[in-house]
């Protein structure tokens, strides 16, 4: 197996203990998205260059952030790994949100190295006995860069997860194109959902869905696990995303009421409300379910993230539909969408809102 560490060893959050909520302490506690290009020596050699691109890939969206990666470098060689001791058992059973987040890193990571002016060549799962390693990223000068990601480099450090109430402004039609071609420019599907009578049967069952999750216990224990009131390297802390007009993933809500109460109600009445200030509804789907599959979306789910935010625009996810598996036929039904949805996200202009934490890279970096 790629991976080894348990989430939750003493050592691994011992790191954060002396910080408060508020006063993440910059001396000790560097802030992974304050990576400036200039701090990349022009004398450096590939490998330094493919080490750097690294911290570009950690800043991978994933689900309740848990970022379940790891990289292992070699030279100028680097196996994507999934972590799958960070895996969701409840919301995320088969670890296809899981391998999408992954896929989402690797899209960050042929941004950066097409940026350091490097070539590569990928090879998906290159280990028939190892499942976890998800690709094998090789520096290679004499492979083409591909200049068609060329531009979202910039906003790599910008793109976050925005829960707010998105302004009623539509997205642009041409920018709405955008959007789905970049999913498939990724060899995915996406399907823009602009009915209105299909968003209010989505809407309806986004909050058919928030109500079967919620009122599982095991679903809210572990959403509650991975939210926190103080600052770790992982997970939502109270702060992500606008706290107070976070509707779509119940990070208002402090760890233990989770845990005490089914928060249910409220949580999928705000959703409709939440679907109202969506301007436009995208989702993602793949062909089948299958890790190749996911790996491809989680990278078309990036290349759609990073494009959205190269038009000033944000981005949040409404999964719950998909995650409850009896529902996700309905939806790929209602927006007679012929892949399997594997990813349903609201996007519109709001105001910019925090980054949530990430790991330190010598936690996730092995050489
Ligand atoms: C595959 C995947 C599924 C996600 N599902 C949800 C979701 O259902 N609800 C939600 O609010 N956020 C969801 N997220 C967003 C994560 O919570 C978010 O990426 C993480 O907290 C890190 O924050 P950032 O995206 O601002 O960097 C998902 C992210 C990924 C990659």
């Amino acid at each position: 197996m790629c991976i080894n560490r348990r989430r939750g060893v003493a050592s691994e959050h011992e790191t954060y203990r002396t910080y408060s909520l508020h006063g993440m302490n910059a001396d000790t506690m560097p802030n992974a998205w304050d990576i400036r290009e200039t701090d990349l020596s022009p004398l450096a050699d590939d490998a330094i260059k493919l080490r750097f691109a690294l911290r570009y890939a950690a800043l991978a969206p994933s689900n309740h952030n848990a970022q379940p990666w790891r990289f292992l470098v070699d030279g100028t060689t680097v196996l994507v790994c999934a972590d799958r001791n960070r895996a969701l058992s409840v919301v995320d059973p088969y670890d296809r949100e899981l391998i999408m987040g992954c896929g989402a890193a690797l899209f960050n990571l042929r941004v950066a190295l097409q940026r350091f002016g490097l070539g590569y060549t990928i090879k998906l799962f290159p280990d028939p006995d190892d499942p976890d390693v998800l690709a094998r990223v090789r520096v290679d000068r004499g492979s083409p860069r591909d200049t068609s990601i060329a531009t979202l480099f910039d906003v790599m450090t910008r793109r976050v997860t925005n829960r707010s109430a998105f302004a009623p402004t539509p997205v642009p039609e041409d920018i709405q194109d955008a959007l789905v071609q970049a999913a498939l420019a990724e060899g995915v599907d996406a399907v823009s959902i602009g009915r209105t009578d299909i968003r209010d049967r989505v809407a309806e069952l986004v909050t058919q869905a928030d109500h079967l999750q919620l009122r599982d216990v095991r679903f809210r224990r572990e959403l509650a696990s991975w939210i926190y009131t103080g600052t770790h390297g992982d997970g939502m802390p109270a702060y992500a995303g606008s706290v107070g007009g976070l509707l779509d993933f119940t990070v208002p809500i402090m760890a233990a009421a989770i845990r005490t109460f089914a928060m249910d109600d409220g949580i999928a009445a705000s959703h409709q409300r939440l679907l109202d200030h969506s301007p436009m509804l995208l989702c993602i789907g793949t062909g089948e379910d299958s890790p190749f599959a996911w790996l491809a979306c989680g990278q078309a789910l990036e290349r759609v993230l990073l494009t959205a935010t190269k038009f000033e625009l944000s981005a949040s996810f409404l999964n719950q539909p998909i995650e409850v598996e009896q529902l996700r036929s309905v939806l790929r039904r209602e927006i007679a969408m012929e892949a399997l949805p594997q990813v349903l996200l609201r996007i519109g202009r709001a105001p910019s809102v925090m980054h949530t934490p990430r790991r330190a890279m010598q936690e996730v970096v092995v050489e």
